[in-house]
Formats: structure tokens, sequence, C-alpha cells
């Protein structure tokens, strides 16, 4: 059993509090937002993430998961002290370090005896630097001499499977100089490792630059699917397949390489953006990231300006359904979410929304307030009423198989905008929906209506049926 202490609540802190107090330890969170902790300690979640609410339930319970907006009695109790505040996009798309700065200087002010100060949060290459500056600055205005070591940990989780990837991760990056240090963090981590080592030892640099290389790894695939898609429409080709192509090469694999809305969330774009800032500040520009960054701005638009084409450019007085809010499913998160994009470039055109998600209906009222251009439904069909569109933003499981013929008969315009081509478009049309999906051409059903074509769309869709009809189930 180990002392530690956790700076943030949010969806690192949080979570890691709660997986690390699940294996025995015992844990302190600290945030500032005094209403988050008068929650958390009622038992109240304020994020939605599977399997949170009962590990921290049943942690706070048995006293190994405790909460406070009171630092210095945390400081005292962690002989590890994890920082997880935010580092959101500074003006210029750096991180902003100001509340990771915070906190270093507040564990500098309180701290008595020896600690390690563990890192968390996404910070730039050279942070570790700077926390043990603060650190040490602290210690020094009031004269004090105590010893401690500062680590980089970068946090891999995953929103919506967030208290699964703590408890299982697939690797644990340490960045130390330390032994010292090291060996406190392999005890802490000794029972996630028992299946084997997942503890990736290194220089507090490389750690620090693994978490974005990571996140700007992920992001490049999805933009470089989102490229493809896009010459697919250009070229009549259908990007399914060419997934399903590249896919089975196991030096590429199926994993991110869906064409979609583009990334939103918390971290991708902030960390992509980060990254190319560090590389401009150490002299290096990274031309790569830049490109991955302006495909993705212009894939959020994607659905909006598939819709606008299809209703002549026209979509005053229009009501277009939404499925999905949130970035990404099993997550109530917003942040950078492409829904939001969609939403306000409907409302700018004079359209009016009605929304369902499973999650994130809360978070959208807080962010948009009472609007009358908007309104949020309890359930899918809800969403499709008196709506002249149908968009998918959001591939939560709900949406996967609908009735197609439910929906032909609630939409005035028997339209579905596919975000995240989670349909067949020939299912799709032989339900006498019009369809449009993510590199996937214009639909059949455009053809039979009479709309121009060449007849290519219709070729391909025998095409696709015929290709499918071989693939591997
Ligand atoms: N969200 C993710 O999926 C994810 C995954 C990996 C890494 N990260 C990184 O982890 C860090 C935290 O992300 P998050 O999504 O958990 O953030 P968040 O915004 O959900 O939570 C941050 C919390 O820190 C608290 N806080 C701010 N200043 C504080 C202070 N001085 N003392 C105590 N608490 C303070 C805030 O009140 C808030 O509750 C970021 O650097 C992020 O990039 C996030």
């Amino acid at each position: 059993m180990m002392k530690v202490t956790i700076f943030g609540t949010g969806y690192v802190g949080l979570v890691t509090g709660a997986c690390l107090a699940e294996m025995g330890n015992h844990v302190v969170c600290v945030d500032i937002d005094a209403g988050k902790v008068e929650r958390l300690k009622r038992g109240e979640i304020p994020i939605y993430e599977p399997g949170l609410e009962s590990i921290v339930q049943s942690n706070h319970a048995s006293g190994r998961l405790d909460f406070t907006t009171e630092a210095a009695p945390a400081i005292a109790h962690g002989e590890l002290i994890f920082i997880a505040v935010g580092t959101p996009p500074d003006e210029d798309g750096s991180a902003d370090l100001q509340y990771v700065q915070k906190v270093a200087s507040t564990i500098g002010r309180h701290l008595q005896r020896y600690a390690v100060v563990v890192n968390k949060s996404t910070v730039p290459v050279g942070t570790a630097d700077r926390v043990r500056e603060a650190v040490a600055a602290e210690l020094a205005a009031r004269q004090a001499t105590v010893e401690f070591d500062v680590v980089s940990n970068p946090e891999f989780l995953k929103e919506g499977a967030a208290v699964e990837d703590c408890l299982r991760p697939d690797r644990i990056v340490v960045g130390a100089s330390s032994t010292r240090a090291v060996a406190l963090l392999r005890k802490l981590y000794a029972p996630f490792n028992r299946n084997h080592d997942r503890m990736v030892v290194m220089d507090e640099r490389s750690a620090e630059l693994t978490k974005y290389a990571a996140n700007a790894m992920l992001a490049t695939k999805i933009s470089f699917m989102n490229e493809i898609a896009n010459i697919a429409e250009h070229v009549g080709a259908d990007v399914e397949m060419v997934r399903h192509g590249i896919g089975s090469d196991p030096r590429i694999g199926y994993s991110f390489i869906y064409p979609g809305t583009g990334y939103g969330g918390s971290c991708f774009p902030k960390d992509v953006q980060a990254l190319e800032r560090t590389a401009h500040s150490n002299g290096y520009k990274a031309r790569l990231l830049g490109a991955v960054e302006a495909v993705n701005r212009d894939q959020k638009r994607k659905l909006f300006d598939l819709l606008s084409r299809h209703f002549g450019g026209n979509l005053r007085g229009k009501t277009i359904a939404l499925w999905g809010l949130a970035f990404k499913p099993n997550t109530d998160d917003m942040r950078e979410a492409p829904s939001r994009v969609l939403m306000e470039a409907l409302w700018q055109a004079g359209a009016r929304v009605r929304a369902y998600d499973p999650q994130a209906r809360g978070e959208t009222s807080r962010i948009y307030g009472k609007r009358d251009d908007l309104v949020l439904c309890d359930d899918p069909s809800a969403a499709l009423e008196d709506a002249d569109a149908l968009a998918v933003v959001t591939e939560w499981k709900v949406f996967r198989s609908p009735d197609f013929a439910h929906i032909k008969a609630s939409l005035k315009n028997p339209v579905i905008f596919d975000g995240r081509n989670l349909y067949d478009p020939v299912m799709v049309e032989s339900a006498g929906l019009a369809y449009y999906g993510i590199g996937r051409g214009r639909s059949t059903v455009s053809v039979k209506k009479g709309m121009s074509d060449d007849g290519h769309t219709e070729r391909r869709a025998d095409e696709r049926a015929r290709v499918e009809a071989d693939l591997p189930r």
C-alpha cells in the first residue's frame, strides 16, 4: 500500500486516483473546484466514464479514496504526488502550463519530506525541468532543504474506456533520471505488471515526447484516411472497400483507419498543435503535423457541406436531426466535437437542430444554453420528428442498426448523411432513402431520381455488392 496524492480530478486524475485506490493504495485527490470536490464526496461523478462510478464510490466508502481542496495536508500525505491538471492550448497553440506550474509551486510551498512529483498531464518537452525549478524555487524561498524527484509518467487512457485502460494499461511510460524514483514507481505499478512488465523507463524528455508522438500518430492516421476518403469521392471509389483492402496488411492494420467527420476531444487537436509549436520553437518546421490539422479542420465541415449541397445551398428553415453529439461514443465530452462545428454552421445557415445523444445532453445544454433552434431529444426517434434530414455524427452503438423504414416514414425528406459510414448504402437505398457517406461517392438513389450522374455510381454499387458478398464475415 502506498500513499498517493493527485492534483486534478478530471478524466485523468479521477480515473487514476480511483484505479490506484482499487489496487489498495491510499489516495487523496485535490482539486481547486470546491463544487466538484463536494459532489465527489457525496459519491456523485461529474463525468460519464463506464465503470468509474462504482469504483469511486466503493473506494471512497472504504476510506482508500479521499477528496479535498486543501493542498497542504494532501502534500503531507503523498510519497508520490501526481500532477493531472489540464494543459489547454494557449493562444498560439502551445500548451498552457499555468495550471501545472501552479501545482508545482504549491508542492514546493508545502513539501516537508522526500516525495516524487509525477507529471501525468500532457506537457511539452522540458516541462519536468520547469516543474523541478518551480518546486526548488519555493523550497529556496522558505530556506527548506527537502529532497524530491520529478518524473514524467504520461497517460495513455482513452475516454470512454478510461477505467479499463487504467486497470489494464498496454504500457506504462516512465521518464526519470533518479533510480530512487523509478523504484517507487515500480512498486506502485507492480499490480499492473503481473502478466508481464509493461514499464518502459526512459529519460524525461523522451517520455514527454512519447505522449505527443502517440497522439500525433493516431491523429495522422485519421486525417490520412479522411484524405483518402476525399480522393475516393473525386475518383469514384468507395473508401470502405479501400479500408478493407489496406487494413488487411498487418503493417497497416485495421485500427484507427475509419474515415469520418474528423477527430475532436480534449487531446488530439491540442496535442498536435502543441507538438507543432514545440518543434517550431526548437527550430524545426513540422510540415506533416500542419497538414494533419488542416485536413481535420476541413473534415469537420464535411457533413455541413454535404447537407448544404443536397438542399441546393439553402438550409434556411430546414430542421436537421442529429444522432450523436459527444466527440466519440461512451463519453459525454464535447470538447472540439465535430457535432459543434456542424450545429454552429447549421444555425448560421438558418437551420434548426433536433439532437439525441445517449450521454452528452447535459454537456450540450451547459455549452449552448436554451435556444430556439436546438431541441435536445430523449431518444433517437424523437429527433426525427419534423426533421428534413438525418445526420449521424457519433457512432454510438444505439445508432448502428436502425429501422430504416421508420426513418423514411419520419423524415420530410428521406435522406441520411452518415458521418461515420455506419450503414450499407445499398441497404439504405433499398429502404427508399438517399444516402451520403464519407468517401463513398453519390448515392444510387440520386441516380434513380434522375439527378445528374453518368451511371458510374450505379456501376459502383453493383461492384460493391459483388465485392461485399466475397468478404469474410
Ligand atoms: N482526457 C483524456 O482523455 C486525457 C488522456 C491522456 C492525457 N490527458 C492529459 O491529462 C491532463 C488532464 O486532462 P483531463 O482531461 O483530466 O482534464 P480536466 O480538464 O478534465 O481536469 C482537470 C482538473 O484539474 C483541476 N485543477 C486545475 N488547477 C488545479 C490546481 N491548481 N490544483 C488542483 N486541481 C486543479 C480542474 O479543476 C479540473 O478538475 C491534460 O494535460 C490532458 O492533456 C488527458
